[in-house]
């Protein structure tokens, strides 16, 4: 198994204006002159904002990635954008399966498996996220649900280089309220051993990161729980003081 260097993802979401990319600057720029951080920095801004973000985060360290893409590469899809299109935009990185793209455009997990393969097929790793309901971890579902969702989201060739987890309970984004240590550290476990036992070697390096209501405050503890490789961070992501606040923990 090759090690896991832990990796802290801003997921911007539907915010930002060009006159944001002061965050994308300062963060670098907190980034150049702190303590070295012992895990990778990834931001995914919305697609207006990749092109300058490029050229922002050149030669700083962080990576530069996107919310989604589409299936296909190219093709009669209105409004919508390929994998190649985003590598070209100087991406290294997709989110796909986000809770928000499920339920907001309903997107199942064979979709979201299409839309990874594309992604590697175009040079991206895929973050794929995961996660149960408040319903469906009342009803005691929630293992069912994610493995559900890792059998079917997860392309059969994927790799640890090409494709990170993100266990991201839909109760726990944006709400302030997160899962206990005991309840993120069995889900973890649980995907850590799904992710071996059909990948092997490569399944067992894959990086596994929490996300939901991640901030300064809880990053160090959250940080520690075994198996927890990293944190898709939303809110507290769009403030480079913020973000900045979480790769803490990795110093
Ligand atoms: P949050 O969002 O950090 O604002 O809870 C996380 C996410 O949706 O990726």
């Amino acid at each position: 198994m090759t090690e896991v260097r832990a990796l802290v993802a801003g997921n911007w979401k539907m915010n930002g204006l060009r006159a944001s990319a002061n965050e994308a600057s300062e963060l670098a720029d907190l980034l150049r002159h702190g303590d070295e951080a012992a895990c990778d920095v990834l931001l995914c801004p919305p697609f207006t904002l990749l092109m300058p973000f490029s050229h922002i985060l050149e030669g700083s360290g962080i990576e530069l990635g996107a919310q989604d893409c589409h299936r296909a590469n190219s093709g009669p899809h209105t409004g919508d954008i390929g994998a190649p299109m985003l590598r070209d935009a100087g991406c290294e990185y997709v989110i796909v399966g986000h809770s928000e793209r499920r339920t907001n455009h309903g997107e199942d997990s064979q979709l979201v498996g299409e839309k990874a393969r594309a992604a590697h097929e175009a040079g991206l790793t895929a973050i794929i996220c995961v996660g149960e309901s408040r319903s469906e971890r009342k009803a005691g579902r929630t293992l069912d649900v994610v493995d559900q969702q890792l059998q079917a989201s997860i392309p059969g060739n994927s790799r640890f280089q090409n494709t990170v987890i993100a266990y991201e309970p839909v109760w726990a984004i944006g709400s302030g309220e997160t899962p206990s240590r005991a309840e993120i550290s069995e889900v973890h476990a649980f995907i850590h051993k799904r992710l071996a036992n059909r990948f092997g070697g490569d399944g067992a390096s894959m990086r596994i990161l929490y996300g939901g209501s991640v901030t300064p405050k809880n990053a160090r503890d959250l940080m520690s729980i075994r198996n927890v490789n990293g944190a898709l961070v939303g809110g507290a992501s769009l403030r480079a003081i913020d973000l900045n606040g979480i790769i803490e923990a990795y110093r």
